[in-house]
This record gives structure tokens, C-alpha cells and sequence, in this order.
């Protein structure tokens, strides 16, 4: 069955991970869908593995393992080397958009890296036409988690059908 999410829309595919490797392994097989362009928002409650999903992202795109991959405390904004760049914002302390502006937002997403969002319901206006949604929710015992993967705009949609869960 087709849950509602975020944004008044369903998710396309539903993938149970039990445990955080599996959502390092789930990042790193998106990765491997990814091109230079690419936006992935990662949505969900606080804890709900956006940011372990990210580190996932990095290591699919080639960043070597001895970068760590953690959200930014100072700025909003980390970028990692791999076989596209990568761009990782974590929104969850943004003023508004005016500061996202001044990020250079606009920049980062022309530059033909990937970009991965945590927290975008704060991108307001800012927020992309195309993107792959991935959306981390709590099981109901709060030990593992569930990836709704919503395919918004571009080829995402088929790019999601050769998705191998972990
Ligand atoms: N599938 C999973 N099952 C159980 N625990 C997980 C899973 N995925 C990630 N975790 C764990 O959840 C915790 C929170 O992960 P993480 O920091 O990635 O979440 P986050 O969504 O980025 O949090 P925040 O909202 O603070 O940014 C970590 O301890 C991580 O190891
Ligand atoms: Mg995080």
C-alpha cells in the first residue's frame, strides 16, 4: 500500500533497513545511480539516518573511507571528494532562505556535483524541479528504519526501478 509522505505524495518504493549498514549500503547503491546534477532530499524525523544515508552516498561516489562524513556544525554545507563531487547540507539550523542564498545554494547545484539535503522542507522556494525524495522513517519498535524513495521529476522514475534493496 502507498503511504502519503511529505509533500502530499506517495512513496514509489518502500525498503525496510534493520540496521545502519543497511542504510549505509542503500545510499551507496543510489550512488550508483547518481550523475552530475543530481539532487537527493533526505526527509524524516530526528535520528531517522539521513546523515548515515549520506555517508552511504559518499563512499558509493568513491570518497575514500578516511573522510568522515558528519553533519556540519559551522555552516551548513560539507563537500567531499568522489567520482562526482559531493555536496552535503544539513538545513536543520537555517534561518530561512535568504541565508541558504547566501550558501551559494544556486552555485553548488549548477557546479554538477551531487547534492544530498537533509531537513528540505526548508528549502522553501529554493527546492529543485527534479530530485529522488528519501524519506527515513522510524519502525514501530524505533530499532530499524523504513526508505520511502519518491521519484520526482527527470528519468528518477526509471532510474528507481533498478534500485537492489540492501
Ligand atoms: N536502519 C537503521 N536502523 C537502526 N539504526 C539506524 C539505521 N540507520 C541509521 N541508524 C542510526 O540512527 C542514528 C541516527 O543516525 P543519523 O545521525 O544518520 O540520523 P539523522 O537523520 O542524520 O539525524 P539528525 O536528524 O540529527 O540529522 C545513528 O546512531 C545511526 O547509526
Ligand atoms: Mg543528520
Amino acid at each position: 500500500m502507498k503511504r502519503p509522505l511529505a509533500y502530499g505524495r506517495t512513496a514509489d518504493i518502500t525498503i525496510h533497513l534493520a540496521d545502519a549498514n543497511a542504510t549505509v549500503r542503500l545510499g551507496e547503491e543510489i550512488a550508483r545511480l547518481c550523475r552530475g546534477g543530481d539532487v537527493i532530499l533526505l526527509a524524516g524525523e530526528l535520528g531517522g539516518g539521513k546523515t548515515t544515508m549520506v555517508r552511504g552516498l559518499a563512499r558509493g561516489l568513491g570518497v575514500p573511507e578516511e573522510v568522515p562524513v558528519t553533519s556540519p556544525t559551522f555552516g551548513i554545507v560539507h563537500e567531499y571528494p568522489g567520482r562526482l563531487p559531493l555536496f552535503h547540507f544539513d538545513l536543520y539550523r537555517i534561518s530561512g532562505e535568504d541565508e541558504l542564498y547566501e550558501t551559494g545554494f544556486d552555485d553548488y547545484a549548477a557546479a554538477g556535483g551531487v547534492m544530498a539535503v537533509e531537513w528540505p522542507e526548508r528549502l522553501g522556494g529554493m527546492r529543485p524541479e527534479a530530485y529522488l525524495l528519501v524519506t527515513l522513517v522510524y519502525t514501530r519498535d524505533f530499532t530499524a528504519r523504513e526508505a520511502q524513495l519518491t521519484a520526482r521529476g527527470g528519468d528518477w522514475q526509471s532510474r528507481l526501478d533498478r534500485i537492489a534493496p540492501p
